[in-house]
């Protein structure tokens, strides 16, 4: 049984005990997530200008719209108002930013029917995060930047929570896939070639859960959450920005979301930023994570 929680009042050790436990988070908008929502909107509405985001695709080729989006996507990743509106964020919702350590905020995009869903606007298939190196206890944080409706928000699949399934993670090393592909994402527009880790089994996309928020409104669920794109009926873009946390205390004491079908080596522990002063986890943590493995 997994609960979906709104509001919920409860210290951060109680609140990731409870994501660990395969239960979701909602919060409605903070003044911080707002602020990153409206930087958000700010740079898209400045890459796309004239043009409103939602529906820009509409009116360019394909081409020189993911060209749009190869500039916007790393602005906005790096900027330094983002990191600052997450911190806010963090802060706000009680976490322990000495021990909260988040990734940058990646830009999303889906596009309407199908028109971009490769390279720069990938489209998820199912998985979950920790095929892909992630920590076991890495939580996921996701927001709309507009409004999103059910057909073009993200799915999740409850019943795989506690169901293996098989899936290509064996040969999954992040710090391999980060030498090796990441850079040519942006150069990917009709086609995408990399190898991800994927389900290797049918599966049963229902029953499934989709979470419609208000703009800024904060989902949060742990990254062994199996979750997939919705494919976008709708007739816009759905711009939503995501990031990831890790507590340290956590990370360093195995806890988190069982390990049920994730074989993969390696760990993106490396490109958290303490949430306190940007730091990096230490070298010796990261060292003796890969050596446990
Ligand atoms: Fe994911």
């Amino acid at each position: 049984m997994n609960t979906l929680y709104h509001d919920l009042e409860k210290t951060d050790d109680e609140r990731r005990q409870l994501l660990y436990d395969g239960h979701l988070l909602v919060y409605s908008p903070t003044p911080g997530s707002l602020a990153l929502i409206h930087h958000a909107r700010a740079l898209a509405e400045e890459a796309f200008a004239p043009l409103d985001p939602r529906t820009a695709q509409h009116e360019m080729s394909v081409e020189a719209y993911a060209k749009i989006l190869a500039d916007l996507k790393p602005k906005f990743i790096h900027h330094p108002h983002s990191k600052e509106c997450i911190q806010r964020m963090l802060g706000e919702l009680g976490c322990n930013l000495e021990q909260t350590y988040f990734d940058v905020p990646r830009m999303r995009t889906s596009t309407a029917q199908g028109y971009l869903t490769t390279g720069i606007a990938y489209a998820f298939h199912p998985h979950r995060d920790t095929w892909y190196s992630a920590p076991q206890c890495q939580l996921n944080w996701w927001i709309p930047i507009y409004p999103i409706e059910s057909d073009n928000a993200m799915a999740f699949h409850p019943n795989y929570w506690n169901r293996p399934v098989r899936n290509g993670s064996a040969s999954y090393n992040y710090q391999e896939w980060v030498k090796t592909s990441r850079f040519i994402a942006s150069q990917q527009v009709t086609v995408d070639t990399r190898k991800q880790p994927r389900p290797e089994e049918p599966m049963e996309l229902d029953p499934q859960l989709r979470v419609v928020t208000k703009p800024g409104g904060i989902l949060i669920f742990s990254g062994a959450q199996m979750h997939s794109s919705v494919p976008n009926t709708t007739n816009s873009t759905r711009f939503s920005l995501d990031f990831r946390t890790v507590h340290l205390g956590d990370f360093i004491h195995n806890c988190g979301a069982p390990n049920i079908d994730s074989e993969c080596t390696g760990t993106t522990i490396e490109d958290f930023l303490r949430g306190s002063d940007l730091q990096h986890v230490s070298d010796e943590i990261t060292a003796s994570h890969l050596v446990s493995q």
